[in-house]
This record gives structure tokens, C-alpha cells and sequence, in this order.
């Protein structure tokens, strides 16, 4: 099970990934926004990343105008590792390497067929493990 959410920035990419991911038969869950009215991206990074966080889902793509903003909301959540994305390599990268758990994308960094690139890899690239689960395992550590 794949969430998807947005801000008004993302709300076109976000059904055009919706679209790909549900022709390649993945369960997507799409947690709005519902129409292009503007909203404060925090509000939906929270929502999907709570679910990541619960467990409640699996893996959760977040799309603003750069991707950053979601990216930054997300992180604040334990067990959410959440990557901006500009490409098929820092995708590939972010599942291989970081165990990344949300795909950030930004609607107006990238472009449609890219982002389409991006979401496939994200949802299809697995965790490599070994050195990278200790390394993944530290971000976890309390900061002080
Ligand atoms: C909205 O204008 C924009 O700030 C937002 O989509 C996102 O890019 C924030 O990081």
C-alpha cells in the first residue's frame, strides 16, 4: 500500500502518479488535497507521515512545488525518512542506501515523464542492508 499527497503546487503531478502507480497495480491511497485551492503543504506532510510513522502504511510519496518543505515536515516524524528526488539515480539511491520510506517530489523542479521515472523506481528498488542498515539504523539517534 502506496499514500500520496500534495499541496496545490503538486495536485496535477499527484493524479498523474496516482494514474502510473495504479497501471503498474499498486494499492494507492490518495489523502487529498482534492481540488488546486491553496493549503499549507505541513498539513498534508504530517497526515502521510503519521500513517508511515503508525505503520498504517508502507511507503508514502509527497509532492510540493520543490519538495522540500514535505521533505522537511516528514523528517520531524520518528522512522519517516523522507528524500527529495530529482531523478531516477537519487531514487535508486535513497531506496538502496538510505531505506528512504517517502518520496519527496517537487512539481515544479521536475518534469512529468522524470517524476513518472522517479515514483517507478522508488516503489520498485529495494533496501541493500548490510553496512547501510547500521548507517540507517544511527539516524535514529537522539540529537543533543
Ligand atoms: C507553495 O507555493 C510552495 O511553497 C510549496 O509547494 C513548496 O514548494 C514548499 O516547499
Amino acid at each position: 500500500m502506496i499514500a500520496i499527497a500534495s499541496d496545490h503546487a503538486g495536485i496535477g503531478l499527484k493524479a498523474q502518479i496516482v494514474r502510473t502507480l495504479a497501471g503498474l497495480g499498486h494499492e494507492v491511497e490518495d489523502l487529498g488535497p482534492t481540488d488546486a485551492t491553496s493549503v499549507d503543504y505541513p498539513d498534508y506532510a504530517h497526515l502521510l507521515a503519521r500513517a508511515v510513522s503508525d505503520g498504517r502504511i508502507e511507503r508514502g510519496i509527497l509532492i510540493c512545488g520543490t519538495g522540500i518543505g514535505m521533505s522537511m515536515a516528514a523528517n520531524r516524524h520518528p522512522g519517516v525518512r523522507a528524500a527529495v528526488c530529482h531523478d531516477a539515480f537519487t531514487a535508486e539511491m535513497a531506496r538502496r542506501h538510505n531505506d528512504a520510506n517517502v518520496l519527496c517530489l517537487g512539481a515544479r523542479v521536475v518534469g512529468s515523464g522524470v517524476a513518472e521515472q522517479i515514483a517507478r523506481v522508488f516503489v520498485s528498488t529495494p533496501f541493500d542492508g548490510d553496512r547501510h542498515a547500521r548507517r540507517v539504523a544511527k539516524i535514529e539517534w537522539e540529537v543533543s
